[in-house]
């Protein structure tokens, strides 16, 4: 009897050590052995008034382009203008990193070099997500959602909406012919583009925007909505509603005066460097609508069609010199008016100091 009470016991004990010792031993192994989670960078920014926001990859996010010169600037003022939301100036360098990113292992054989050295596929994504979150969280104010304006991080809107899901694209679209004519009279350098002649302009101007076009649809119009230069300036008051409720943001009056919120807190940003500091400094108006008629050579002209076929694609008739753009809203003319006397100058703290070049 005392004998298999003591055997009972040894048994018992057996029984309940393997037991801790697998569960243990299943704890390690499976912990290990799980695919590692990404890393999630969490990134805390204190306003003016001390209130605190923290960031990651999951915040919401509003990515603004298109073809440099087509209203990305307007737009992200006119967003700048709005409590909830901060674009501010153009940062430069998440185009640069999402062109390196886009290098990185396009050949099959760098990436099986970078596996095999074991820099996977999924570092990299993290490594640029914090990148790209650390920089546009910190240039400028925080606010609950935050905007980034570089015209060409839309060449890449697919792989942004991967690495930031709950992130939104703006994609600006304009009559091709007054994009090229802006930067030629301008004088904006863009990488690749040959500023002495029409034909080259056009002909990289549909290049670009067609590889924007199929990213946004690639996205899908639920994540992705483009906006018309035209109709922003023309009605601006019902496309920043579209443009608002697809934020799924409420409705401001402000974002209709972004003039008068240059400079203020929580307001809008302007730079020293960007070409169109000196246009965004007036409320929306017509003058940069049609300017670019009359400019364009009679060869280029004639062979529109084939030099940019996206203008066809985007509705703007390729043989019409200018094509009807719409009706003005009367508080449009009102600022127009307004304008053409001369009642907004640069400010000198506003004055361009360099030529600063984007180079792409
Ligand atoms: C600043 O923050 C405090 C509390 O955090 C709030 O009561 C106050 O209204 C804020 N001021 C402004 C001007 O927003
Ligand atoms: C730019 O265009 C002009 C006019 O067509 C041409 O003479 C010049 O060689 C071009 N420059 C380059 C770098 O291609
Ligand atoms: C034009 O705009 C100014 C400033 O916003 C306003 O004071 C004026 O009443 C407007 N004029 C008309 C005719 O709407």
């Amino acid at each position: 009897m005392r004998f298999s009470v003591k055997r009972a016991v040894v048994l018992l004990l057996t029984v309940f050590g393997t037991c801790t010792l697998t569960r243990t031993l299943y704890r390690v192994l499976a912990c290990h052995g799980e695919v590692p989670r990404t890393h999630v960078v969490s990134i805390l920014v204190q306003n003016w008034n001390q209130t605190q926001y923290r960031y990651n990859h999951k915040t919401p996010m509003v990515f603004v382009g298109g073809v440099p010169r087509s209203g990305t600037t307007l737009m992200r003022v006119m967003l700048d203008a709005h409590p909830d939301i901060r674009c501010g100036e153009e940062t430069r360098v998440i185009p640069r990193i999402l062109s390196l990113q886009q290098s990185w292992g396009r050949q099959t054989e760098e990436r099986w070099a970078l596996e095999e050295n074991g820099v996977s596929q999924e570092m990299l994504d993290a490594a640029t997500t914090a990148f790209i979150l650390e920089v546009i969280a910190r240039h400028g104010e925080p606010a609950r959602v935050l905007c980034n304006k570089d015209p060409f991080t839309l060449k890449s809107s697919l792989y942004l909406s991967h690495i930031f899901p709950n992130s939104k694209f703006l994609l600006m679209l304009r009559d091709g012919r007054a994009s090229v004519h802006s930067m030629i009279s301008r004088r904006v350098t863009i990488g690749g583009f040959n500023l002495s002649s029409y034909r080259d302009c056009l002909t990289k101007w549909s290049n670009a925007i067609e590889v924007m076009l199929s990213q946004c649809m690639a996205v899908g119009q639920r994540r992705c909505m483009t906006v018309r230069y035209e109709d922003l300036v023309l009605k601006p008051r019902a496309t920043m509603q579209r443009v608002l409720r697809f934020l799924n943001s409420p409705w401001h009056e402000g974002v209709l005066h972004h003039e008068e919120a240059i400079g203020q807190p929580g307001g809008v940003s302007l730079s020293k460097t960007e070409r169109s500091t000196d246009q965004v400094i007036k409320p929306v108006n017509l003058e940069a609508l049609t300017r670019w008629v009359g400019h364009i050579p009679a060869d280029v002209q004639e062979d529109m069609d084939n030099i940019a076929p996206m203008l066809r694609r985007l509705g703007y008739n390729p043989n019409a010199n200018p094509p009807d753009y719409g009706q003005p809203d009367p508080e449009v003319i009102n600022n127009t008016q307004r304008v053409l006397r001369g009642d907004f100058k640069t400010p000198t703290n506003l004055k361009r100091w360099a030529q600063v070049s984007a180079c792409f």
